[in-house]
């Protein structure tokens, strides 16, 4: 087991919203589980003139705002391992102030001089916080005292590869790998790491899970919000960007990729890694064939009406972002080799849904058959990533009475039948790893690269071609139909999931 090391952790954006939202909650909630380490500090880093006092008053209003209501005591007491110091992260000279501050608390926390850096600020500024922590020498890790110094990354990693590898190099010239933790909260969830446990601890599925019996795989992440506050940001980045580069494709890794031969970071990187370097490339002029892209149009949902996305605050109006996007992708290697695996996400759909399907092939052979041109039933496993998290699993049963008349069935599995285990946030996992040094959940330099290249002709098929396709969709519904002409093995459509795991496939939302 790795230790659980003592540290400092500052976040730079301290006074941004995801360190309110999310950063402290988590850190909070591993406070009240007694998962800190026994020595442990944050100090928060921005521009905004704070106090410690002021800056823990804040945050204990975004932990308030949070589902589960802490403990007022309990908040107290975490309070006072939160500190703050405003400097501008972008002043080299600042750096000095963050040395004498880093060195006086760790003196008296007794922390070990180890330090994570967490850059939870504008993608622009995080390559001057690099090269500034590394002139000021913060980045070192003395071989005497054994100390480490850590630096956790945000996604986007980089706008396109050319910016992916630019920025790879400016964060490897100053901290090793290893030392670098490149945050993808998808691999934080608690149902995707289950993938891993459920692909590898049991023996039954392990045979089936190739070209010989599998069809096809689907990967479906829908949301019901539209991009609210965030247009400035969404509107320069797009669904492919924004869910398809990172989150989607790390699932599609974990799907696809080889048993690991240990569970670490290294060897399970490896395997993923491997996946991503096996996509089949779509060249810029294939993009129509194998994506098709969507965008939200105003639409009436429940009586409300629901503002298109070129309505949104600081979207351009004649904006042509992808809010949706579908794609179909191949993995060349002997696992894999012609199944095609749909990837799908999109903002404003009717459900907000994460999962991932696989389709086993048909019997070789139909034995019951009612009707003329009846298929027989493929068995389909539904693994559900959000919400009503769980694993479910069609297939076909007798339906009692005269003949043979084939029924689907499904078994399933919640996760919520585990009775009260909570699912931990992902930042909670992700925050814990990091400070126990397993970077097991993080994307790896080389991983990131090799997806970006894979989304890149397509990303470049779009901007050099500004009149190419976009499809509009009214809010509330699966994204352009032109999306379900990517299945195109006849009678094939999308899975249609709904908010419940359950053997679904129709329209069901209300
Ligand atoms: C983020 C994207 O990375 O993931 C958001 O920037 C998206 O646009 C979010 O809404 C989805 O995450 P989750 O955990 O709600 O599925």
């Amino acid at each position: 087991m790795v230790q659980r090391d003592n540290c400092i952790l500052v976040i730079f954006g301290a006074s941004g919203d995801l360190t309110r939202r999310k950063l402290v909650p988590a850190l909070f909630s591993l406070y009240e589980k007694d998962l800190l380490p026994e020595k442990f500090a944050v100090l928060g880093v921005s521009r905004t003139k704070m106090t410690d006092a002021s800056f823990r008053k804040t945050l204990a209003e975004g932990v308030e705002d949070a589902e589960a209501k802490p403990d007022p005591d309990d908040f107290r007491k975490f309070a006072k391992l939160l500190f703050y110091l405003s400097i501008d992260p972008g002043e080299a000279r600042d750096y000095g102030k963050l040395s004498k501050r880093l060195k006086k608390l760790d003196e008296s926390l007794k922390t070990g001089g180890n330090f994570i850096y967490y850059l939870s600020i504008a993608p622009s500024m995080y390559e001057v916080i690099v090269e500034n922590l590394g002139t000021a020498g913060l980045q070192k890790e003395k071989k005497q005292d054994q100390a480490y110094k850590r630096i956790i990354v945000e996604k986007p990693f980089g706008y396109d590869l050319e910016s992916g590898k630019a920025l790879n190099k400016k964060l490897t010239k100053v901290f090793r790998e290893p030392q670098i933790y490149r945050i993808d909260h998808y691999l934080g969830k608690e149902t995707v790491q289950n993938l891993l446990v459920f692909r590898f601890s049991n023996g039954i599925f392990e045979p089936l899970w190739n070209r010989n019996f599998v069809d096809h795989v689907e990967i479906t992440a829908s949301e019901t919000v539209g991009v609210g506050t965030r247009g400035r940001y969404y509107d320069s980045s797009g669904a492919l960007r924004d869910m398809v580069q990172n989150h989607l494709l790390q699932i599609l890794g974990i799907i696809a990729m080889e048993p690991p031969p240990s569970f670490d970071s290294f060897s399970v990187r490896n395997e993923t890694v491997k996946v991503f370097q096996s996509l089949k490339p779509i060249a810029e002029d294939e993009v129509d064939q194998y994506v098709v892209r969507g965008q939200y149009t105003k639409s009436q949902i429940n009586g409300q009406i629901i503002p298109g996305y070129r309505e949104e605050e600081h979207v351009d109006p004649f904006s042509r972002t992808e809010t949706f996007a579908a794609m179909k992708v191949f993995i060349e290697n002997w696992r894999w080799g012609g199944v095609p695996f749909y990837i799908r996400t999109g903002k404003r759909l009717p459900t907000r849904v994460t999962e991932v399907v696989i389709h086993f092939k048909r019997t070789p052979h139909i034995l019951f058959q009612h009707k003329k041109d009846e298929q027989a039933v493929p068995n389909q496993l539904i693994i559900r990533i959000q919400p009503d998290e769980g694993i479910l699993l069609n297939f076909g049963m007798k339906r009692p009475g005269t003949g043979f008349h084939v029924e689907k069935v499904s078994m399933d599995f919640h996760y919520s039948d585990l009775g009260d285990t909570s699912l931990a946030d992902a930042y909670e996992r992700l925050l814990l790893d990091c400070i126990q040094g397993d970077p097991t959940l993080f994307a790896r330099g080389d991983a990131v690269e090799s997806c970006w290249r894979f989304v890149d002709p397509i990303l470049n098929r779009w901007q050099n071609n500004p009149d190419e396709t976009i499809y509009g969709y009214p809010a509330g519904t699966w994204g352009p139909r032109q999306a379900t002409h990517l299945l195109t093995q006849p009678g094939l459509d999308w899975h249609y999931p709904c908010r419940n795991l359950v053997e679904d496939g129709l329209f069901c939302e209300l």
